[in-house]
């Protein structure tokens, strides 16, 4: 198995297919740099050929990225390929990622044409752009729903025409990890030179299993991730990158893979998306989300603040979160008093047995208890047992 895995982030052409995205120019500056402080190796800035607008986004980012290849879509037509090479002239490190579709469906319905004709393209256009680029990603769309013979024959044409990497599209979102970890499987033991190119993967969450998907694929031979930020991403969306990049980090033994991502820079790229594509992320997100480190019951109160692992597989600061202990109806007298000394009161667990029961009931009737809140709760206890706790 492969010991170093790479990300790719499609954030700004995936990710810009989300409904009612379209981000500004100065928008994708600002996330190309922090892509690139975050440790990815490539950036698919865009779709050259799709307007004059994503021609310049994808030219401007070759101009600002140091250390990512900068990359641009392409379908296999001369037109798209064209576009690619001339906006990413100016990248340290230009690629392209040039894809044609290669299921039965997409081959009779969308394209009209036949696998001889698919596999003569591919051979066309693939050494047509090895004169221009090195880097050539080459994705037979809706690989997952492709007789797996045609995919070996698809994918082999590519590589013997110069693509560099291979990825491999589960478009729709329709394989379970153990299907798709079966695709690479298939391809590693049916390709000539298999271990001569780069492997990612390229998962849709459509059935909520880009994630395990996306690590699958890792587990059968690929080196690279492709995802978004948030995981955006048309209909319902990519693998998300953070997930994908804190599960290989927290299940470390099970992957035995490095990445060069800096988890800790997490929170700032996603609020960064977040932001230009005015979609919060939601609360229950995993890693991102606003109560991924937030425990509000009493027993798990309890038990994280004797050790905070009871209940938490990463600590919030290794993504750049902070964990919160929000007190509500079913907080406990533990983490109360705990807020309590925090606000700068001395109470102690015998004062708890008077202060606890006012605390509950003013609970029972609110969402959360605010600081605020907690202060009117201790000048009522105050008053009431004429003491002071400051
Ligand atoms: O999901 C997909 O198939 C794609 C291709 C362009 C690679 O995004
Ligand atoms: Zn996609």
């Amino acid at each position: 198995m492969v010991s170093k895995v790479t990300f790719y982030d499609t954030t700004m052409r995936d990710g810009e297919q989300t409904i009612g995205v379209n981000f500004s120019i100065d928008e994708k500056i600002e996330i190309a740099k922090e892509l690139d402080n975050y440790g990815v190796a490539a950036i698919e800035a865009g779709f050259p050929a799709a307007s004059q607008k994503d021609f310049e986004e994808v030219k401007r980012i070759a101009e600002v990225v140091t250390n990512a290849k900068v990359v641009g879509l392409a379908r296999m037509v001369r037109n798209d390929i064209n576009a690619v090479i001339e906006a990413t002239k100016n990248a340290k490190h230009p690629m392209i990622h040039a894809f044609i579709a290669t299921s039965p469906i997409h081959r009779e319905f969308k394209l009209h044409m036949t696998k001889e004709e698919i596999l003569d393209k591919i051979k066309a256009d693939v050494t047509f752009t090895k004169q221009y680029m090195q880097d050539i990603v080459f994705s037979p769309e809706d690989a997952t729903r492709t007789e797996p013979d045609f995919l070996v024959a698809s994918v082999q044409t590519a590589i013997d025409a110069g693509a560099t990497m291979i990825n491999i599209p589960d478009t729709v979102g329709y394989d379970t990890p153990e299907e798709y970890g079966e695709v690479f499987e298939n391809l590693r033991q049916n390709i000539i030179g298999f271990d001569t190119v780069g492997w990612s993967t390229h998962t849709h969450n459509d059935l909520g299993m880009a994630t395990a998907n996306a690590l699958a694929g890792i587990a059968h031979g690929a080196t690279e991730i492709q995802g978004t930020i948030n995981g955006i991403g048309e209909r319902a969306g990519n693998v998300d990158m953070i997930e994908a990049a804190a599960a290989i980090q927290v299940r470390h033994e099970k992957f035995n893979v490095e990445t060069d991502i800096v988890l800790a820079q997490s929170k700032v790229i996603s609020d960064v998306v977040a932001r230009a594509t005015c979609m919060p992320v939601a609360g229950n997100k995993p890693i991102m989300g606003r109560n991924a480190f937030a425990h509000e019951s009493g027993i798990h109160q309890d038990g994280y603040l004797k050790n905070p692992e009871t209940y938490e597989i990463l600590k919030p600061e290794m993504v750049g979160a902070t964990a919160s202990l929000p007190l509500g109806k079913l907080s406990g007298s533990h983490a109360v008093m705990s807020k309590l000394n925090s606000l700068g009161y001395d109470v102690t667990r015998d004062d708890m047995k008077v202060i606890f029961p006012i605390f509950k009931s003013v609970a029972e009737e609110s969402d959360l208890i605010t600081d605020e809140q907690l202060k009117v709760i201790m000048q009522v206890v105050e008053e009431k047992e004429m003491v002071s706790y400051q």
